[in-house]
C-alpha cells in the first residue's frame, strides 16, 4: 500500500505534493511526510495521522523548494508514528517507498555491523542506508539506487532525492505501481493516476524492474541492468473532477450514484443487440481460445471475489462451461492443478492486489490462457495476463468498492455471453434478449437509486444493532455476501452473508429480535423457497429488510421493510439488488459517524500479503 508523489519543476512544490497526496490517501493514511530540496539541504516534515496533520505542519513551517517527494503511509513494518513515517533521510538522501522488503532483517544486521544507526522500525530506512552507502562509493545516485535494488528482495516503488544531484529524482518499481507524467516544464511521478491528473493526461506506467531519472525536462527510463526503455505515453481520459467528490458528502456516495454511467461506459461499444453478440476484440479473448476452454477459473479477493462468484453462475448458465471461483490468497498457496484448456480470469479493480497477481503468476506457469478484468489501465495484473477486459468505471476512491463491483459484473456478464455465443450454447435470440436487458440496466439502476431517502431512514432505525445476517439464493447469494462485507467494512458492524438454503444448518439459531436479517429475494426461480426462509425468520421474531422485485403480492401484509427493484431478466438482478445494500451500509456508517471513505485498518489497494 502507501502513496508516493514526486515533483521536479520550477514551482514551489510542497503544496503541489500535498494536494496530490490527498488524492492518494485511499492507499494509506496512518502517517505522511514530505522532503523538499532547498539551498543545499533536504528538509523533511513528517506527521503521524492523516494528511491534514501534515498540511497543518506545513502551514506552521512551510518548506521552500521546487524538487520534492511525498508519501502517505499504510503501516506494514513498524507502527504508525512520526519516526516510521516516510521520507527516511540518511546522509543527505531521502527515500519514500511503497511495498515490502522481504530480506530487510538480514540487511539490517549487516548494516548495523558496519555501524549504521537506525531511527525507525521500517524496512525503507534500510534501503536508504544501502543507497547512501553505495552513493558514497560510486558518486552517482542512479548507480547507487540500482546497486541497492539488486540487494533487496520484495516489492517496491521508490523515489530517491539527494542533495548531491538536487535537480533530479530517481524512481524505480517492482510489483508496486508507479506512473510518470510530464507537464509544461515540470515532471511528476505518483502511485496512481488521480494524483497527477490535474497537471497532465500523458502518462507512462513503469514496468517491473525499471528505474527512471526524472527532471524538469522529462524522464529517462532504463531496465535495472541499464538497457534503455522506450515507451509511448498513454493518454488518460479521466477528468480530474471524476477524482473529486462533486458535491457528495463522501466519495463512496458519489461512486454509488456514478454506477449507471459507469456500467454504460463498460458495456458501450462492446455489445451489439442486433447481432446478439459481444465483440471479441473488445473483450480480451479470441474466438479460438473461447472454443478451447474446458474450465474457467476465476481468481479474486474481497468484493471482486463476490463479483467472480456471480460470474461463475453466468458462465455455467450461459456458456455451459464448468467455472470455479478461487480466493487468490488460497489459490496461490496451495499449488493448484492448472490444465492447458483452463481459462484463468483474474478479477481486480486496482489490478495491483498482490495475492491476485501472484495467483495469476502461479496459474500462468501452466499454459492456460489468462484474462484480467481490471479497472486501472496498464496495472500489474492486466500486464501479466494474455488479455485484458477493462471496466471503465473511472477512478474509485472510496475504499469500499461499489461502482467497480457493478462494472465487474457487467464485464463478467459480457464474457459469459461471449463464451456462450462462441460455443453455441446460447442462441442468438436469447443473447439478444439478455444484451437488451443489459443495455437497460443503467436506467433501472437510476430508478433503484431513487429509494435512497427511504433506505437512509431504514439505516437510521437499524444502526444500533451489533449483528446483521444477509440471506440470498442463486444469483442473490453472492450479493448477500457482498451486502455483509460492505456493512462490515465501513460501519464495523458484524455481518454475515449466507446462502438462504444453509440457514437451517446454523444461522437460524441466532435469529431473535436483535438480529436484523436482510433477505435478497428478487423474482427468480428461487423466490418461493426464499419466501419460506423469510417466514422462518419472522416466526422467530427476526426483523427483516427485504429486497424484492416490484409488483409482488406474496409479501403483502408481512411485517417487513420492503425495498423494491424494477423487473429485469432474472440473470441481471445482481446489478440491481446490490444497490440498496450499498446505500444501506453507507447510511448506517454515516449515521454512526465512521470514516466512510477510509475505514479503519483497510486500504483500497492491497499490495502486501
Ligand atoms: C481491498 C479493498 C476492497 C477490494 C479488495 C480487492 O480489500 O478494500 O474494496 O475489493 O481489496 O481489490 P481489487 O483491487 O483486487 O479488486
Amino acid at each position: 500500500m502507501c502513496g508516493i508523489v514526486c515533483y521536479v519543476g520550477p514551482k514551489p512544490c510542497s503544496n503541489i505534493i500535498l494536494d496530490s497526496l490527498k488524492k492518494l490517501e485511499y492507499r494509506g493514511y496512518d502517517s505522511a511526510g514530505i522532503a523538499v530540496y532547498h539551498n543545499g539541504e533536504i528538509n523533511v516534515t513528517r506527521t503521524e495521522g492523516k494528511l491534514n496533520r501534515l498540511g497543518e505542519a506545513l502551514t506552521q513551517a512551510p518548506l521552500d523548494g521546487s524538487v520534492g517527494i511525498g508519501h502517505t503511509r499504510w503501516a506494514t513494518h513498524g507502527k504508525p508514528s512520526e519516526a516510521n513515517a516516510h521520507p527516511h533521510l540518511v546522509d543527505h538522501i531521502a527515500v519514500v517507498h511503497n511495498g515490502i522488503l522481504e530480506n530487510h532483517l538480514e540487511l539490517k544486521r549487516e548494516l548495523a555491523q558496519e555501524g549504521a544507526v537506525f531511527s525507525s522500525e521500517t524496512d525503507t530506512e534500510i534501503l536508504a542506508h544501502l543507497i547512501a552507502r553505495a552513493r558514497a562509493e560510486t558518486g552517482d545516485l542512479k548507480s547507487a539506487v540500482r546497486q541497492s535494488l539488486y540487494q533487496v528482495q520484495g516489492s517496491y516503488a521508490i523515489a530517491v532525492l539527494s542533495t548531491h544531484e538536487p535537480e533530479r529524482i530517481v524512481v524505480a518499481k517492482n510489483a508496486s505501481p508507479l506512473v510518470l507524467g510530464r507537464g509544461e516544464g515540470e515532471t511528476f511521478a505518483a502511485s496512481d493516476i488521480p494524483a497527477i491528473l490535474e497537471y497532465t493526461r500523458e502518462m507512462i506506467f513503469l514496468d517491473e524492474g525499471e528505474i527512471a531519472t526524472i527532471d524538469a525536462e522529462g524522464f529517462a527510463i532504463e531496465k535495472l541492468n541499464g538497457d534503455p526503455v522506450r515507451r509511448e505515453p498513454k493518454t488518460i481520459n479521466w477528468s480530474p473532477v471524476q477524482a473529486e467528490k462533486g458535491g457528495f458528502k463522501h466519495f463512496m456516495l458519489k461512486e454509488i450514484h456514478e454506477q449507471p454511467l459507469a456500467v454504460e461506459n463498460t458495456v458501450r461499444s462492446r455489445i451489439s443487440v442486433e447481432t446478439g453478440d459481444v465483440a471479441s476484440e473488445r473483450i480480451g479473448l479470441d474466438d479460438a481460445s473461447a472454443l478451447r476452454v474446458r474450465r474457467v477459473v476465476l481468481i479474486a479477493c474481497g468484493t471482486s471475489h463476490h463479483a467472480a462468484l456471480v460470474g461463475k453462475y453466468w458462465i455455467e448458465a450461459l456458456a455451459q462451461v464448468p467455472a470455479e471461483v478461487e480466493l487468490a490468497s488460497e489459490y496461490r498457496a496451495r499449488g493448484p492443478l492448472v490444465d492447458p484448456n483452463d481459462l484463468i480470469v483474474a478479477v481486480s479493480q486496482s489490478g495491483e492486489t498482490l495475492d491476485t497477481l501472484e495467483a495469476v503468476k502461479v496459474a500462468k506457469s501452466g499454459s492456460a490462457r489468462s484474462l484480467a478484468i481490471a479497472n486501472v489501465l496498464d496495472s500489474a495484473i492486466p500486464r501479466t495476463t494474455d488479455g485484458a477486459l477493462y471496466t471503465h468505471a473511472g477512478p474509485e476512491i472510496g475504499v469500499a468498492s461499489t461502482k467497480c463491483f457493478t462494472t465487474q459484473l457487467a464485464a463478467l456478464f459480457m464474457l459469459a455471453v461471449f463464451l456462450g455465443r462462441r460455443r453455441n450454447t446460447l442462441s442468438q435470440d436469447r443473447a439478444q434478449k439478455l444484451l437488451r436487458g443489459l443495455m437497460e440496466i443503467p436506467n433501472l439502476m437510476r430508478e433503484v437509486l431513487t429509494v435512497e431517502k427511504r433506505i437512509a431512514g431504514i439505516a437510521r432505525q437499524h444502526a444500533q444493532f451489533s449483528d446483521f445476517l444477509f440471506l440470498g439464493r442463486s444469483y442473490s447469494f453472492p450479493i448477500a455476501l457482498e451486502g455483509a462485507l460492505k456493512l462490515k467494512e465501513i460501519s464495523y458492524i458484524h455481518a454475515e452473508g449466507y446462502a438462504a438454503g444453509e440457514m437451517k444448518h446454523g444461522p437460524i439459531a441466532l435469529i431473535d429480535k436483535n438480529l436484523p436479517v436482510v433477505v435478497i429475494m428478487p423474482h427468480d426461480g428461487s423466490f418461493d423457497r426464499i419466501v419460506g426462509n423469510l417466514q422462518e425468520v419472522l416466526a422467530r421474531g427476526g426483523k427483516a429488510i427485504v429486497i424484492t422485485t416490484s409488483g409482488d403480492k406474496v409479501l403483502d401484509g408481512l411485517d417487513i421493510e420492503r425495498i423494491e427493484i424494477p423487473p429485469c431478466p432474472v440473470e441481471l438482478t445482481p446489478l440491481l439488488t446490490v444497490l440498496p445494500l450499498q446505500l444501506l451500509s453507507y447510511y448506517v456508517a454515516d449515521f454512526k459517524g465512521t470514516d466512510v471513505d477510509q475505514p479503519r485498518n483497510l486500504a483500497k489497494t492491497v499490495t502486501v500479503e
